[in-house]
């Protein structure tokens, strides 16, 4: 069968005002009783639209043209906004992310839920609303993009990159100048292993071709001061290896964990593959109320630590913990829920998918002297069976985290049948969270509604809701 091209509208809507922001980051305008959803504009905004795509009850488009700016504008910070696909709402000031952050779980808990519903307790920013990042991965690529003004200038540019993606560009990066989203020493190190790699000829990796050797950088930072740098390469190169890791050792001493993975498959993630400590420890650790959490390379953490330990006292409250408690923490990742609150409560059941974070959860008890832990690894459907609560007994309290997709629906059913006194759903997708409330509102009702902001500058928002037995 012959593919036809698709067709590109190319109608303009002139004078349009920018009313809201809305789901993904996305602003909403409305046009002949049509939404239309624009990228890069705020509300407030007066624009002309050049529709890119039209659907029966919406539209997308771009705006080419600017008749006023919405005075919720903030200049950005960073030199790469607009490029970049990381800070998209980096032109909005912070009070107002966190409205329409607020607004936006409103809105999906009202809409989808459609459940009673208390007064919402006012979104909790984040402290830090630049540098609160402990974790980024840069990537290398030996054709790095170029900007229309690199294009227009006419003149020779490095190709060689090491940065993020452009969004939606599996093969295009932009090589990263300064980036705000991680403390120093994490633009000194990016900058300092692409620099040293284009003075000695280190090849950059061809993603299209599938050759080269550099891949990938990883930087953790963590609150204790320990760094872990990771850098992933194609192929085994002893020489030119040991010549970089020296670089880096040499160059930061404070690198506390210096650690390298030989990756030739055909994607950057590294679980299934050996990663080898060059120099240091083969983990870090990060610190909350005297719990240390280990975090190795393929360990999961938090990002926003400082947010996190906000985010996990909350929960805490909300579980409103006495010391007797039984408590299940779905979806416990490295158990770092469960470990925080294991001195309040007589004993936690911590369940996960994976089972190298059952792992790290296991360890971060045994390195706190936290006995009343125990860790369960599998698909939570399966392992929240009839004969675990049968060996552990009826939960008093339930922390679910689950991933964005939510809770899937076997899940939600035993919890219904399991009946614990409190459930505390945390949650950074408010959509999902809002049809599982709906299905757990037969027995539950809504008592409180906390959300978070764990990622300043973008349109994601975490949620807490307790829930209580009817
Ligand atoms: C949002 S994270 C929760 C992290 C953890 N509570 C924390 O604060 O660090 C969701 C977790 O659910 C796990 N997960 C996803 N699907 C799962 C499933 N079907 N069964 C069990 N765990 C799952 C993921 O591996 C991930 O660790």
């Amino acid at each position: 069968m012959r593919k036809h091209k698709k067709k590109t509208n190319f109608e303009i809507l002139e004078n349009i005002r920018i009313e809201e922001m809305v789901a993904e980051g996305k602003c909403l305008a409305r046009h002949d009783n049509m939404v239309v959803f624009v990228g890069g504009v705020a509300p407030g905004d007066v624009v002309d639209l050049r529709i890119t795509r039209k659907k029966k009850s919406f539209m997308e488009a771009e705006a080419i043209n600017f008749h006023s700016y919405s005075d919720v504008r903030v200049q950005p910070f960073c030199e790469h906004f607009g490029t970049c696909g990381g800070c998209k709402w980096q032109h909005i000031g912070y009070d107002t992310q966190l409205y329409y952050k607020q607004k936006q779980v409103q809105d999906n808990l009202e809409r989808i839920g459609k459940v009673a519903l208390p007064p919402f307790d006012p979104i909790l920013g984040s402290a830090k609303d630049k540098f609160y990042r402990n974790k980024l991965e840069f990537t290398f690529s030996n054709y790095g993009w170029l900007t229309n003004e690199q294009i227009k200038s006419g003149e020779e540019h490095e190709r060689r990159a090491l940065g993020f993606h452009m969004p939606g560009r599996f093969d295009k990066i932009l090589d990263i100048q300064n980036c705000y989203l991680q403390p120093e020493p994490s633009n000194s190190i990016r900058l300092a292993v692409r620099d040293y790699a284009r003075a000695n000829n280190l090849v950059f990796f061809d993603k299209l071709r599938m050759n080269g050797w550099l891949r990938n950088l990883i930087i953790r930072t963590a609150n204790t001061g320990e760094l872990m740098v990771i850098v992933q390469v194609y192929h085994e190169d002893e020489e030119a290896l040991t010549g970089l890791l020296d670089h880096l050792a040499t160059t930061f001493p404070e690198i506390t964990s210096l650690q390298y993975v030989v990756n030739g498959k055909g994607n950057e993630t590294f679980h299934d593959l050996e990663v080898v400590c060059y120099k240091g420890l083969p983990y870090i650790h990060e610190e909350m109320e005297g719990i240390r959490f280990r975090v190795g390379p393929k360990s999961f953490y938090q990002t926003n630590g400082d947010q996190a330990y906000e985010l996990y006292k909350l929960t805490r409250e909300f579980a409103g913990l006495s010391g007797n408690e039984l408590v299940y923490d779905l979806y416990t990742g490295a158990g770092t829920i469960a470990n925080f609150v294991a001195r309040q409560c007589r004993e936690v059941i911590g369940i996960e998918y994976v089972p190298s974070a059952i792992e790290d959860a296991k360890i971060n008890s045994q390195i706190n002297d936290i006995t009343n832990t125990t860790f369960y690894a599998g698909d939570m459907k399966d392992i929240l069976s009839d004969e675990l609560i049968e060996r552990h007994g009826r939960p008093d309290v339930v922390i679910t985290d689950p991933p964005r997709a939510g809770m899937d629906e076997k899940v939600v059913a035993k919890l219904l049948q399991v009946h614990a006194n409190r459930i505390v759903y945390v949650s950074c997708n408010p959509a999902t969270q809002a049809r599982d409330l709906e299905l757990l509102s037969e027995k539950y009702d809504v008592t409180r509604v906390q959300p978070v902001d764990m990622f300043p500058q973008t349109h994601h928002v975490e949620n807490i809701v307790l829930l209580t037995a009817k």
